[in-house]
């Protein structure tokens, strides 16, 4: 048994009044049209959302400085959103320029404005105080690679992002919940940065049956599957044999009351041309069919666990690993603030 009564205590890991500081998906994006405010809520704070006639999108908190009307009543005039009430207009920064019964608006006032990214079909908000030291993650195997990405299934889950996001890590329960073999998963950890860690299967496919060996032939190397993980609540999966890699992004957000609202992304190099086009939509196709397949088994367990790791073992290494890692990220202040904000 390994000892570990930190766990019982965590700082950041499975803390729904905590959010780790990262990107957020919001909104699908084509839920936000040119000139188009909405309301959007992420872990309990209240946030509008507009896309600008330049077709910028921007994030700020969601009620007016002046007597705090929810600007998603707004409207857009070219770069800045004004306030219903009284008018008010808010630059893409949240500074306020101009009031309608002032020469000049009171100077510097502002709405807090989130950076905000556009990306894999989703609207991002940036929740760390400063500006983001990186960009909204991607599969790391497709950096340097055009491609192209479909949105998958959305969905709730009854427990925090971080206990779901330890499942596909978790190396014992590929073979009670997915039926498959043992033997084939031998994950090892890099960390990448503060923010993110790399689990890398090295488990090279056995070769004693006939059916073994054909299936070893579709592998040049060790089992292809990877994990990367972002603040705990982002997991990149890519896996597949040498001729079909899939890959997967889990974008996960806790709500304020602790359970987890989920959206699947599925990526696929671009190939060109017509039948390029096909097989694109084809694989991405398969891609979430696969991804279904492999939540399915879990989401049974995530509707009614109540996470309690008492016990952790040898073989939970992995998941010690990712915990540990996730402990010394950065936390906002999201929820208190708005708590602060609305009183
Ligand atoms: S409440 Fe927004 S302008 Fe007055
Ligand atoms: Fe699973």
């Amino acid at each position: 048994m390994v000892t570990e009564p930190s766990l019982m205590e965590t700082r950041a890991f499975n803390q729904h009044l905590k959010l780790v500081e990262g990107w957020y998906w919001l909104v699908r994006s084509k839920n936000v049209r040119r000139k188009k405010a909405i309301a959007v809520t992420l872990t309990g704070r209240e946030l509008v959302v507009y896309r600008t006639e330049g077709d910028q999108v921007v994030v700020f908190d969601a009620y007016c400085p002046h007597m705090g009307a929810h600007l998603a009543m707004g409207k857009v005039h070219g770069e800045c959103l004004r306030c219903y009430f009284h008018n008010w207009a808010f630059d893409s920064e949240g500074l306020c320029v101009e009031v309608p019964s002032m020469e000049q608006p009171p100077e510097g006032l502002r709405v807090r404005a989130w950076p905000a990214r556009d990306k894999h079909g989703l609207i991002w908000a940036w929740t760390g105080s400063g500006q983001p030291p990186h960009e909204v993650p991607e599969p790391p195997q497709l950096k340097q690679t055009d491609y192209v990405s479909a949105l998958g299934r959305r969905s709730n889950i009854e427990c925090h992002p971080h206990v779901v996001m330890i499942n596909a890590i978790d190396e014992n329960h590929f073979q009670t919940v997915h039926r498959i073999p043992g033997g084939l998963m031998n994950l090892e950890t890099r960390v990448e940065s503060d923010q993110n860690i790399q689990f890398i299967n090295s488990a090279k496919p056995p070769s004693e049956t006939r059916l073994q060996r054909w299936v070893s032939s579709f592998y040049k190397g060790s089992i292809f599957y990877e994990l990367s993980y972002w603040y705990g609540t982002n997991g990149l999966v890519s896996m597949g044999p040498d001729f079909l890699r899939m890959y997967f992004m889990f974008a996960l957000r806790p709500t304020a009351e602790g359970s987890t609202e989920g959206q699947i992304v599925v990526f696929t190099p671009r190939r060109k041309g017509i039948l390029g086009w096909c097989l694109n939509h084809l694989i991405l196709f398969m891609t979430r069919m696969v991804g279904r397949y492999f939540s399915s088994g879990d989401t049974r367990v995530f509707q009614t666990i109540r996470f309690n790791y008492q016990n952790p073992i040898a073989a939970d290494r992995t998941v010690l690993t990712f915990i540990r890692h996730l402990e010394d990220q950065p936390l906002t202040n999201w929820i208190q603030e708005e708590k602060t904000s609305a009183s």
